[in-house]
């Protein structure tokens, strides 16, 4: 490459879009820094990014919510009617059918930055099950396991990460031998970055010769299915369906017949499950239907008195909170990456580590951009959403203490056995406020759902208060 033709194309264009900032400590950098920094310019797109700076960081536009959204419909957790329990027993043998064919495999969003967290490395390996102290990632890879022995099939695990956390990831897999997964079988990629501005539109600087960017939104998953070949690893192995969600909720149920079923019989491309939310205001999206679509409409998106709005039975009529768990058809990945895929994006104001003008590290206010995955919604042809409860299947691992934090999921893990182990009849001894006097885990490969425990009955000691008890 001739360095000094392409730094100056390369300034010419900067200066076009206003950004010759990117090169001003150009003097200072070597060869291999000066190539580097070219090289990340050159892979930009100044027209979107000057689209992108009008419409996201200088003339940010609130949201604006449609007149005609009304409440989405859902299945209810359980079959109401016999037409109903028709319908899901039929989903259900289908989704057993569609898994132990090979067709379903487990897909999760780990390229976050998870900085409410503050955890060293990538937020997977997070230790977070009450008496073994496996991590995320365990879990998820030993739930996969006990879900190939069931079904006496291969289930594939797509891992999505960011240029931030890659290499770690790859090592923590690595130095776990796969969690006793074969290498082939779990296909780890990077989802794309965007990068981060300054308020007045500039694009920072991380150092001198690189720009600061951070990765494109768990929306970026859809292109970066496409890009790193994981779509055609599915088609190779016959992989229809993806089963999504996000590395944090260590109570996920990755592999549910129902909800498989229920997505396919009603021919849908991508669907969702659903919680009823604990109250109207809730800090998670709300499903809502625009021009007969599925949409999620961020919390602080929804005006409270739509929040607040009641149906003649006293239920809110926006209850439907979304947890981040999907079935995405492939042919959908492949129909959403066939045309101009553009999800919106979405801006967040936060504190970007950067160098000033003088090249001093600082923190300071910047907008940071990225797609969600739910904006994929309205563009399925259709899209059913299933409701579930949230203390079988939803414990997100947000914060360090406090609201979804280690503490709440741990807790939630222990409740979810208890509750299980209690509908089989075993006696969990409980406290006065009535959660469990014991310390509960059990493994995917003792029980996967609350069924698989009356089974094993002979296999469970009495249980004492303050014991704790590990169950595989
Ligand atoms: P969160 O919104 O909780 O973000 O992501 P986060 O980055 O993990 O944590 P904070 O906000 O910095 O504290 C929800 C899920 O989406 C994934 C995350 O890894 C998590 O599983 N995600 C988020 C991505 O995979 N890529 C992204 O660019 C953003």
């Amino acid at each position: 490459m001739n360095t000094r033709k392409t730094y100056e194309n390369t300034e010419k264009l900067l200066k076009t879009y206003g950004q010759q900032h990117l090169l001003s400590f150009w003097p200072e950098l070597d060869s291999a820094q000066k190539t580097a920094i070219l090289a990340q310019i050159r892979q930009l797109d100044f027209e979107k990014i000057q689209d992108w700076i009008a419409k996201y960081v200088i003339n940010y536009e609130p949201f604006a919510l449609k007149a005609d959204l009304i409440a989405a419909s859902s299945y209810a957790p359980e079959p109401v009617d016999s037409q109903n329990r028709q319908k899901y027993a039929e989903a259900v043998e289908l989704g057993k059918k569609l898994i132990s064919r090979g067709k379903v495999a487990a897909f999760v969003v780990a390229g976050g930055q998870g900085t409410r967290l503050g955890f060293d490395g990538p937020k997977g390996n997070f230790p977070i099950s009450p008496v073994k102290n496996k991590t995320l990632f365990q879990i998820f890879a030993e739930t996969i396991s006990a879900v190939s022995a069931k079904y006496q099939t291969t289930c594939p695990w797509y891992v999505m990460t960011s240029p931030l956390n890659h290499a770690e990831t790859v090592e923590v897999f690595r130095s776990n031998d796969y969690y006793g997964l074969k290498k082939e079988n779990v296909f780890i990629f990077q989802q794309g970055t965007l990068p981060n501005f300054s308020r007045d539109g500039k694009i920072l600087l991380a150092d001198k010769a690189e720009i600061a960017c951070s990765p494109d939104g768990h929306g970026g998953s859809i292109k970066a299915l496409w890009q790193s070949g994981a779509v055609e690893d599915m088609k190779k192995r016959g992989v229809e369906f993806l089963s999504y969600w996000q590395v944090d909720n260590s109570l996920i149920n990755i592999f549910d017949p129902l909800f498989i079923g229920l997505h396919v019989l009603d021919e849908a491309e991508m669907s969702s499950k659903a919680l009823i939310k604990t109250g109207p205001m809730e800090k998670i999206g709300n499903f809502c239907l625009i021009d007969g679509k599925v949409n999620v409409i961020e919390y602080s998106d929804l005006p409270d008195e739509l929040a607040k709005k009641k149906n003649p039975d006293g239920s809110y009529v926006f209850q439907l909170g979304s947890i981040a768990i999907h079935i995405i058809s492939r042919s959908f990945v492949e129909k959403l990456n066939a045309g101009v895929l553009s999800l919106p994006l979405h801006r967040a104001e936060k504190k970007i580590r950067h160098i000033d003008k003088q090249g001093n590290f600082v923190e300071s206010e910047g907008i940071k951009l990225e797609s969600f995955v739910f904006d994929a919604l309205p563009l399925a042809s259709n899209s059913i959403i299933l409701q579930t409860i949230r203390s079988e299947e939803f414990a997100p691992t947000k914060n360090a203490t406090g609201v979804d934090s280690a503490e709440s999921a741990r807790r939630m893990i222990v409740e979810r056995a208890a509750s299980w182990l209690e509908a089989a009849g075993v006696t969990v001894p409980r406290k006065k406020d009535g959660s469990p006097d014991c310390v509960l885990e059990i493994a995917p490969s003792f029980a996967l759902e609350k069924e698989d425990i009356k089974s094993k009955l002979d296999r469970i000691p009495p249980i004492k208060p303050k014991d704790k008890l590990y169950l595989e």
